[in-house]
């Protein structure tokens, strides 16, 4: 509508104006990954994500998305100003997984290697030794266990098991979980899957084993839109967050997609397949955040920051 359309001609030039980049992960919603593809900016995954804003010549970068990302593009790129549309967009991971409690947790193991995910805050990485994400996780634990190193695993445990399942690496667990990717139902999803034989099922490792278990593809949020493209299947049923329908319909568009069930079995969803923080990345927040960064531009500690970097860049390397 003209209101939207208004706001986004002011984003474009403030964008220009500011020598801004747009930044967007693909669970925002489908306006703001429409307009980070209008603007030259990006929609990708969370590793996606930090290796563009790490390689953009821009001197502002916007991150629509939520806290971690905005904190691992400020950690990679010191110099450049990082403002989101709004610091309140946080990850129940990163909220379940406090520095204190986790340090001493590994504390408690000195044994072995700390691999955390990357939604996490900035001191959780600096205590870890790798930092991974659902695209590059089997492959880094896959490699660590090769080399015969045990490991300490936060702070989402379905990811965490599902690695484990597939690797055998000796992982002890941080008890974390995804609010949005813990609402889907087994038992909806096998009658799902029954009313539509012929579809495949997409799965985000944050899902728990048994959604997992009934998957054709697992993979992180890039890997699963790859999997929709490659697929022959003409019908997917897909177990994440909504706002992936954007890309998976664009690239896919004679294909049809259904939200993986989140109600069923006596209960009902709380953040029903779209996450409360990153649908805080509004157009008009956006804009607020261009005009006056004040509230919004991301700092990080600096001295977290060079042992947070260490463990990133271990996985940039690994996974370049
Ligand atoms: P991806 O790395 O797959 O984009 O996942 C990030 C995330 O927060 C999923 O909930
Ligand atoms: Fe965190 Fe889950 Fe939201 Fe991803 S979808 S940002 S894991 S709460």
């Amino acid at each position: 509508n003209d209101e939207k359309q208004a706001y986004k001609e002011r984003i474009k030039s403030l964008l220009k104006e500011k020598d801004a980049v747009l930044v967007a992960h693909y669970y925002t919603d489908p306006e703001i990954q429409a307009l980070a593809e209008e603007t030259g900016g990006c929609v990708a995954d969370s590793l996606e994500m930090a290796r563009f804003g790490s390689k953009h010549p821009a001197k502002t970068i916007v991150v629509a998305g939520v806290r971690f990302m905005g904190e691992t593009a400020k950690i990679l790129t010191p110099e450049k100003t990082v403002v989101m549309p709004t610091l309140e967009a946080t990850c129940s991971l990163d909220v379940g997984c406090p520095i204190d409690e986790f340090s001493a947790f590994c504390d408690q193991h000195p044994d072995r290697k700390v691999v955390v995910y990357a939604n996490t805050s900035t001191a959780v990485k600096a205590r870890a030794d790798w930092i991974v994400t659902s695209s590059c996780a089997l492959e880094i634990v896959e490699h660590l266990d090769e080399q015969g190193d045990k490991i300490i695993w936060g702070p989402d445990k379905h990811l965490g098991s599902y690695i484990q399942k597939q690797t055998g690496a000796d992982m002890i667990m941080w008890n974390g979980a995804c609010i949005v990717h813990d609402e889907f139902k087994t038992k909806a999803l096998k009658d799902m899957k029954a009313l539509h034989p012929d579809a495949a099922v997409l799965v985000h490792p944050e899902s728990p084993a048994e959604i997992v278990d009934l998957a054709d593809a697992v993979g992180s949020t890039s890997q699963l839109i790859k999997a929709a493209q490659e697929m022959d299947n003409q019908k997917f049923i897909v177990a994440t967050d909504r706002g992936i329908f954007y890309k998976m319909q664009q690239l896919c568009p004679e294909k049809e997609f259904f939200e993986a069930p989140t109600q069923g079995e006596g209960a009902t969803c709380r953040s029903c397949a779209h996450c409360p923080w990153m649908a805080m990345n509004g157009l008009k927040a956006i804009e607020e955040a261009l005009l006056d960064a004040s509230g919004k531009e991301v700092f990080v500690d600096m001295e977290l920051r060079e042992g947070a970097l260490r463990s990133l860049n271990r996985m940039l390397d690994f996974s370049a």
